[in-house]
């Protein structure tokens, strides 16, 4: 979820610490620790496979074990601090691991503790989750309801969920193997909710979600931009994804300034239709 937009002058490490722990179970609940460095969907494949439920509405998000947490990652309804306990780091300074818990990460829509007051303090090493052995399906999201109806699937699982959830990504987000991208490149915005009502009044299609803070509704950035005009938009070697204006894409040889340009004039776009601002959720290594 990293956008470079120069040549890095300095020293990159990549997370390479593997392994999955069981720390303790009872009856509901097992408590199992991964590597940070182990890959986000095969953590999610194993627990599945295993019968741990919590993390299947997750399937398929590219990227680590160890940054999940860096921005509490969510989809199809579920975000991460839902299930997580703990997590080991280490002090970029001190050379101390240290212990965080839920409370220390300071989980909030796309954000935690490191990406707001200890940024680029900390090397998250290991993370720890509690996990259900008696799962309690999260199938709200519109999207997995319909797309578990087309499947013809007739009793629920962990795996049906993550196979649903897998067939929504496939179809809408284009794989970074393919196709270069970081997600959604902006945070969907939550904003008044008389002011949603008022938007709603000329735009009722407008998708709006509950937000976590009160009188504020979470508005659909990519509906935004696709309103705006934007969908499917390319200039050179980037654009606006086709199928999710959310996502910005390279189509090879693009530059991370091309990105960061197009993201301005996207943001400026938006604000004039809905006076609404826009901020980016990648992060941005200027
Ligand atoms: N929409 C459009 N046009 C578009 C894109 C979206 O009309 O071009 C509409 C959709 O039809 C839908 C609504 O906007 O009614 C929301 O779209 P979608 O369900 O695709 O989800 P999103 O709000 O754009 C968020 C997360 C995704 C996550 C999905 C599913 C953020 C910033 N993004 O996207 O996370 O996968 O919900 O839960 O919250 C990521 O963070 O990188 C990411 C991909």
């Amino acid at each position: 979820n990293v956008l470079f937009t120069k040549n890095f002058d300095g020293i990159v490490i990549k997370n390479d610490i593997k392994g999955v722990e069981i720390l303790k179970e009872n009856e509901e609940h097992i408590w199992v620790k991964f590597g940070g460095g182990e890959i986000w969907h095969e953590a999610v494949l194993h627990s599945i496979n295993q019968g741990w439920a919590g993390i299947e509405n997750l399937s398929l998000i590219p990227g680590t074990v160890g940054a999940a947490p860096m921005q509490n990652i969510g989809a199809y309804g579920v975000e991460i601090k839902e299930v997580f306990e703990s997590l080991e780091a280490l002090n970029k300074t001190t050379l101390e691991i240290e212990t965080f818990d839920k409370q220390a990460c300071q989980f909030g829509y796309r954000t935690s503790t490191f990406k707001t007051d200890k940024k680029d303090q900390y090397i998250i090493c290991n993370v720890t989750f509690k996990l259900n052995k008696k799962p309690s399906f999260m199938t709200e999201y519109g999207d997995i309801k319909n797309t578990l109806k087309e499947m013809n699937v007739q009793e629920l699982s962990i795996r049906s969920i993550s196979d649903a959830v897998i067939k929504i990504r496939q179809s809408k987000l284009p794989d970074p193997k393919v196709l270069g991208n970081a997600g959604s490149f902006f945070k969907n915005p939550e904003i008044k909710t008389e002011k949603y009502e008022e938007i709603k009044v000329t735009h009722p299609h407008l998708p709006g979600y509950p937000s976590s803070m009160g009188g504020y509704t979470k508005v659909a950035a990519g509906w935004l931009i696709d309103q705006a005009g934007w969908r499917g938009y390319r200039e050179g070697n980037v654009g606006v994804n086709k199928k999710q204006a959310l996502v910005l894409v390279n189509y090879g040889g693009g530059t991370g300034q091309q990105i960061i340009d197009l993201a301005k004039k996207i943001q400026q776009a938006v604000n004039e239709k809905f006076d609404i601002l826009l901020h980016p959720e990648v992060n941005i290594i200027a």
